[in-house]
């Protein structure tokens, strides 16, 4: 399973990725205007500097040929950009036509199997399933995310499944568990996935032992 920032912190997008286990960055408008970012070209063309991998970006009209248009337009701005394409009628027409122009899509706000499949024939290149916005409705997300990739495997779909709306680190967990080609998480999940007391104790430990030893 790859991991994505969540995010449009561009600090914690170039913390990340010198970690070196970085491969993409999805983004949305509620992330954007978090950062209180104006200049939307500005901000997406800096991430998909930093980031070596794919960096989704949400159009932010509605109706076909609007959301066409920007799309269109938000493909040019680099060659590593995905456009974000919300999981309703509109947006499957659309990403049926844009699929065919070798722009990539990926399906936003998925909250069901038949969301995604639909997304898959479309020509979606990933369908981003919301894990944690179904937790909240009292559903499990995980378990949507499972039943996709199931499907995709089973009809050879190639489109790609991305675990969104990830809460903690135990959603990594049982995202990798269920198959998910790619989890994207916020910043504070991916420094939580890294953290365990046990290591930081260890650490603590060995140095200590070892430089009882190297003082005699
Ligand atoms: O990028 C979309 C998604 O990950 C949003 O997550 O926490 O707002 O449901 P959340």
């Amino acid at each position: 399973m790859r991991i994505f920032l969540d995010t449009a912190n561009v600090d914690q997008i170039r913390q990340g990725v010198k970690l070196g286990i970085v491969s993409g960055v999805t983004t949305n408008p509620s992330l954007i205007s978090k950062e209180g970012l104006a200049d939307y070209k500005a901000v997406v063309k800096a991430i998909c500097k930093i980031v070596p991998g794919p960096v989704s970006a949400e159009v932010v009209v509605e109706g076909v040929e609007p959301m066409i248009e920007q799309a269109r337009d938000i493909a040019t701005w680099a060659s590593n950009v995905v456009i974000k394409i919300p999981a309703t009628t509109d947006g499957l027409e659309v990403i049926s036509v844009l699929s065919k122009e070798d722009i990539k899509i990926n399906m936003t706000l998925c909250f069901s199997l038949n969301q995604a499949l639909l997304g898959a024939l479309a020509g979606a290149t990933y369908v981003s399933s919301f894990v944690g916005r179904l937790d909240d409705i009292g559903h499990d997300g995980m378990e949507l995310v499972r039943d996709i990739v199931d499907v995709f495997e089973y009809y050879q779909l190639t489109t790609e499944v991305i675990a969104a709306s990830i809460r903690h680190p135990e959603h990594c967990v049982v995202a990798a568990k269920a198959g998910a080609h790619i989890a994207t998480v916020p910043y504070k999940v991916l420094m939580q996935m890294i953290q365990h007391p046990l290591t930081d104790a260890g650490v603590t430990r060995f140095l200590a032992d070892w430089q009882r030893v190297s003082q005699k």
